[in-house]
């Protein structure tokens, strides 16, 4: 006799949610997204899918990256790698913003579109009013022969397999990779990486999925933390530099999926407004990871504090000052500044699913969400 099987349910394997399940694909989807695009013995670089593009990049002289959702979050953690590392002035933008106001673009202009599905309306107008300008296309997709792919001159993608979670994880961490390892392609194009850096980087990159496996052991710890935010009417979420993308990212996956209101800022801007939020029960999440401007996220915190505020900190491994004045901590272990918002964000992705399965939320299926938004 033939026992029926729900497709659905058999591909979640030991998981409850594919939220779950996509979060601790990670580690995989992030390596085979490295080594798709490089390889460590030879220190080499590879993007096969370029195109025409490949040549073009050494005569680039500024890049804008645009993307929505999750993937402008990506995008603006890769627009600071390759001001870094190929020295050119890069600025990510809201796809939807960039279509409607006449972006001055060029030839000489390379925009870089970040697109999981590759499919989502606001993207592909943007792409348009940049093709119409003459720009070099480039875009970073987890779909292969999405539309993105087909209006670009050259296609960076991600190898996070299928991702059917609305609120995307492994799609966010391969992009950054695939930005990451892009603006080291750019750089090596402008004669401005050399192959002592190059073989520096990859080894720092090698290191990254066993770093995101040992967070992932953490979910105990974690469970803890979000069973006491769960009945927060609010959350705010604090970083700097490369923290500031992912304390947006960590807003929007805890609205999404849990429906409280959170608030991603970069930590700078608390003084302009949001102090005025904060009292014991608005709580902070503060990423102050070793190289996120640790000791400027340090003072935000007592003055958290100060105002009877909570703080959570996303704080590196055997960092005692920290774990002796946040309230609480999650600790992420020790990688290279370049690779922190990788560590950093996989504790705030099992957080968002954590406070949300203790609210008896609709994980996979948040209402109003579309996985991709293919109209306006
Ligand atoms: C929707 C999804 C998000 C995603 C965004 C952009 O809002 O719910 O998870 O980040 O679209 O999608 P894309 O496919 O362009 O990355």
């Amino acid at each position: 006799k033939r026992i029926p099987i729900d497709p659905v349910t058999a591909l979640k394997g030991q998981y409850p949610h594919f939220m779950l399940k996509e979060i601790h694909e990670q580690p995989e989807a992030i390596a085979d997204t490295i080594w798709s695009l490089a390889t460590l013995d030879p220190p080499a670089l590879y993007f096969d899918d370029l195109g025409p593009a490949a040549d073009r990049l050494a005569d680039i002289e500024r890049v804008v990256l645009i993307g929505m959702g999750t993937s402008l979050h990506a995008a603006m953690v890769g627009q600071r790698y390759i001001e870094a590392f190929a020295g050119i002035p890069a600025d990510a933008d809201n796809a939807s913003e960039f279509r409607y106001r006449e972006p001055v673009l060029d030839d000489r202009t390379l925009v870089i579109s970040v697109s999981q599905s590759g499919e989502t309306v606001d993207v592909l107008e943007a792409m348009a009013v940049a093709r119409q300008a003459g720009a070099l296309q480039v875009t970073v997709c987890n779909t292969a022969g999405a539309q993105t792919t087909r209006v670009a001159d050259g296609t960076v993608y991600t190898r996070a397999g299928l991702e059917r979670g609305v609120a995307s994880t492994k799609c966010f961490t391969t992009a950054v990779v695939a930005l990451y390892l892009l603006a080291l392609r750019i750089a090596q194009a402008k004669g401005r990486l050399s192959d002592r850096e190059l073989a520096l980087h990859l080894h720092d990159l090698a290191q990254l999925p066993r770093a995101v496996s040992e967070v992932l052991r953490q979910q105990d710890l974690v469970r803890k933390r979000a069973v006491s935010l769960a009945a927060a009417q609010h959350v705010l979420f604090l970083g700097r530099g490369l923290a500031f993308p992912v304390a947006m990212e960590g807003a929007l996956k805890l609205k999404e999926v849990s429906y409280i209101h959170a608030e991603g800022y970069a930590a700078g801007e608390m003084k302009h407004g949001p102090i005025a939020l904060i009292e014991p029960s608005f709580p902070t999440v503060a990423i102050a990871t070793r190289h996120a401007l640790r000791t400027k996220m340090i003072s935000n915190i007592e003055q958290i504090q100060a105002r009877g505020g909570p703080v959570t900190g996303v704080v590196t491994e055997g960092d005692a000052e920290l774990t002796a004045l946040c309230d609480a901590v999650l600790t992420v272990p020790a990688v290279s500044s370049w690779l922190e918002p990788v560590a950093a964000v996989i504790p705030l992705q099992l957080l968002a699913y954590d406070v949300a399965v203790h609210r008896g939320c609709d994980v996979d299926q948040p209402r109003n969400l579309a996985k991709t938004v293919t109209v306006e």
